[in-house]
């Protein structure tokens, strides 16, 4: 059998002493869209924390599978993840408001990558024509929708393998909500593997190849996503509303 591009394995962890995450696993295979859902404060965003060292970890492990070559998440400082092939946008604060848009950009930039920085901006800003005329704008003017594209466009500058996304759909009117997510397809279609966690569950299992239900700090569910997306127990119990 193929590894996964990205394994999460027995993973706990937390804050201090307060224990969140109680053994979380999550097999990400290459090529795919993978989500993890759950209600609030089951710990879906502790994960992503727990990779970049904002949160403790406490057991399990956490493995990058590239080139025939496996790479331990947990031993590499944040800093160094985008060399390992791993792009990450965080809930909020996701991109540097001071900054300008193209300076935001050069940041995202990872010269190990192998690719020229100016292709590399040139492909962001086709692929992102609202933030062309922008270029010299400070970040923090953009609107929340051109926001989140600078945060996808700054991820994808290292070119990584894998991007991790933590709600990115949070705080979008519901028109650019559908707009991110066709956003998210084309950039998966471009070969970059996702996984990500979302509020808008439904929607965001739809597009995914497999899914996960999260709840207080352990797996629930899973299964593909839009087997998860339409099963009458799990949109009951867990996103109803939505
Ligand atoms: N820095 C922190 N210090 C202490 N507790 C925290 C911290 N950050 C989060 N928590 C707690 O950890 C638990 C899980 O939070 P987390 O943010 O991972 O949940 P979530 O599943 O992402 O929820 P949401 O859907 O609201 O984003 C919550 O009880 C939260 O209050
Ligand atoms: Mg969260």
């Amino acid at each position: 059998m193929t590894k996964p591009l990205l394994t999460i394995s027995g993973l706990e962890g937390g804050y201090g002493d307060i224990k969140i995450l109680n053994g979380v696993n999550i097999e990400v295979p290459a090529k795919s869209i993978v989500t993890i859902v759950g209600p609030n404060g089951a710990g879906k965003s502790t994960i992503m924390k727990a990779i970049y060292g904002i949160a403790n970890v406490t057991a399990g492990s956490v493995t990058i599978h590239k080139d025939g070559v496996d790479h331990d998440v947990l031993a590499t400082k944040p800093y160094n993840l985008s060399k390992i092939g791993i792009g990450y946008v965080p809930q909020i604060e996701n991109i540097f408001s001071a900054m300008t848009i193209d300076e935001n950009l050069d940041v995202g930039f990872l010269p190990e990558s192998g690719k020229p920085l100016g292709e590399l901006k040139e492909s962001m800003y086709a692929r992102y024509p609202d933030l062309v005329s922008r270029k010299k704008d400070r970040a923090g003017q953009l609107s929340g929708g051109q926001r989140q594209m600078l945060a996808l466009a700054r991820a994808l500058m290292s070119a990584p393998d894998v991007l991790l996304l933590d709600e990115p759909s949070a705080g979008l009117a519901p028109a650019l909500v559908d707009q991110l997510f066709d956003e998210l397809v084309r950039i998966n279609e471009s070969g970059v593997t996702i996984l990500m966690v979302e509020q808008n569950a439904r929607r965001a299992l739809e597009i995914s190849t497999y899914g996960y239900v999260l709840d207080m700090g352990r797996n629930r569910h899973e299964g593909a996503g839009k087997s998860l997306a339409s099963d009458p127990e799990i949109v009951g119990i867990y996103f109803g509303k939505r």
